[in-house]
């Protein structure tokens, strides 16, 4: 029964020194495992003589408790030092300030078409929306495009290969015209909304990108004309690019769903060899160039949209949104605005908080 005491004070020693919940788990195999040692020794009082029993039998239950108690207790010891070493080394300060700048901006695109929506909020428009995947009813037909129309073979049009229930071929919309089709039967006259979105066409180069945005503006009222339209477009350019000299030029131009029609170009000086929009292009440092299509919305297009085209007359208008922010904030590659380049939307960028306000300025960059 020496073999007791030792064994006992081996054990013991070994639990004190044991580093690590796997050592004393060794131990405990060893210890109180099926091959231990305390193990053997209960074993051995089936043995044993009665009187070898009440003695012995008390010693080594006393041995297993004591090797039980301390196992447990070297083993919270080392649990409880873990935690506190971890969490000791993943410290958080939650008050110190941030060590990096968070990062993400919002896109030029999402920035020109709040500054757009706030533009138009202010001359009374609401914002009006249409489905990307539309029909060719509201895509052509009811803009005064019927289905020989060459209209149609200009716009490269991406089709489905199945059509709706209705029979009519279904497409990605090619312009936000569509949009004054839905707007009109949905919410009848008098109207003033704009319709920003997504557009697509088959086209593919540094100015042309198979999907692009387009925004545009339908006004339904009696007595519209076009001093109207021409009022409105010099007021949302003014404020768009944010100064006074800015000069508007209309050209007489066609679309099938406005007559007349009128094609307005902007005047830009060149400033280092860039244009920037302002002055007359007639200037001698200054040219032209188209920013906008509109006109007055034809009979056919307002009786289409359900309205009786000799009480009712209006304008309307359809531009570029990215090409607009190429303007505005001097990009000069339109592929870029899709590569999702993180370096790209760093430079060109707005922050997430520079809401436009017309009354703190609707392009102000942080
Ligand atoms: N939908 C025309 C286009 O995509 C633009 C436009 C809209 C012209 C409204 C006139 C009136 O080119």
């Amino acid at each position: 029964m020496e073999n007791l005491d030792q064994h006992q004070a081996e054990t013991l020693a070994a639990i004190a020194e044991a580093a690590t919940v796997q050592a004393i788990e060794a131990i405990r195999v060893s210890a109180l495992g099926k091959q231990g040692w305390v193990s053997a020794l209960l074993k051995s009082l089936g043995g044993m003589t009665r009187e070898q029993r009440h003695s012995e039998g008390p010693k080594i239950h006393a041995a297993r408790e004591a090797v039980t108690a301390a196992l447990s207790e070297r083993k919270a010891a080392l649990e409880h030092a873990a935690l506190e070493a971890r969490l000791a080394a993943e410290t958080v300060d939650l008050s110190l300030p941030a060590s990096e700048t968070p990062r993400g901006s919002v896109h030029p695109v999402s920035q020109v078409m709040d500054e757009l929506a706030e533009i138009f909020a202010d001359m009374g428009f609401a914002v009006a929306s249409g489905p990307e995947i539309e029909d060719d009813w509201h895509n052509f037909t009811a803009l005064n495009m019927p289905e020989t129309h060459p209209a149609r073979a200009m716009h490269d049009t991406f089709y489905f290969p199945d059509r709706d229930a209705e029979g009519r071929s279904m497409l990605l919309r090619t312009h936000t015209s569509p949009v004054q089709i839905r707007a009109m039967l949905d919410q009848g006259a008098p109207l003033r909304v704009i319709a920003p979105g997504r557009v697509y066409r088959s086209d593919s180069d540094a100015t042309h990108t198979p999907m692009f945005h387009q925004i545009e503006g339908l006004v339904i009222d009696k007595g519209i004309h076009l001093g109207h339209l021409k009022w409105t477009l010099e007021t949302f350019l003014k404020a768009f690019f944010e100064r006074d000299d800015i000069v508007l030029r209309l050209r007489p131009s066609y679309f099938p769903f406005t007559e007349p029609s009128v094609e307005v170009d902007v005047g830009y000086t060149l400033v280092g060899g860039k244009r920037v929009v302002g002055g007359s292009g007639d200037a001698p440092d200054g040219g032209w160039m188209e920013v906008l299509g509109s006109g007055m919305v034809n009979r056919k297009v307002i009786a289409f949209g359900g309205l009786d085209p000799d009480e009712w007359q209006g304008f309307a208008f359809g531009t570029g949104v990215d090409r607009l922010a190429m303007l505005k904030y001097g990009m000069d590659d339109l592929r870029a605005f899709f590569d999702g380049d993180a370096r790209w939307l760093g430079h060109y960028g707005f922050g997430a908080l520079d809401v436009p306000t017309l009354s703190g300025g609707v392009g102000v960059r942080a």
